[in-house]
């Protein structure tokens, strides 16, 4: 099974299983990871599912829609590769993409 490579606030480090077509974001959750809140469920509304993407995985990842653009730039910890997880559905080509969980935190 396809897995991802997590990295927490704390720096601890997890593999996670993962089906394809489900969402990074509930990868993460269904992994008993709390400290991604994903508060709107994935709807793209909240962005507490706030990662930061390994560049190696950039071209494999679906563009930035305009929802997600605005929703990453209330957050005040903002990077180049910053992402919504629940906006990343896993698939196999995505085996081991490595992303770490943003600070919490935003401007609302
Ligand atoms: S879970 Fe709310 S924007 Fe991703």
């Amino acid at each position: 099974m396809p897995s991802i490579k997590l990295t927490t606030r704390d720096g601890d480090q997890k593999t996670l299983n993962g089906d394809a077509g489900v969402s990074v974001m509930e990868i993460i959750r269904d992994g008993g990871v709390d400290e991604l809140l994903a508060l709107c469920g994935g709807c793209c509304s909240c962005a507490t599912c706030h990662v930061y993407v390994d560049a190696s995985f950039a071209d494999r990842l679906p563009p930035v829609s305009e929802d997600e653009n605005d929703l990453l730039d209330s957050s005040d910890h903002r990077l180049a590769n910053s992402r919504l997880s629940c906006q990343l559905k896993f698939h196999e080509a995505l085996d081991g993409l490595h992303v770490t969980i943003a600070p919490e935190g935003q401007a609302l």
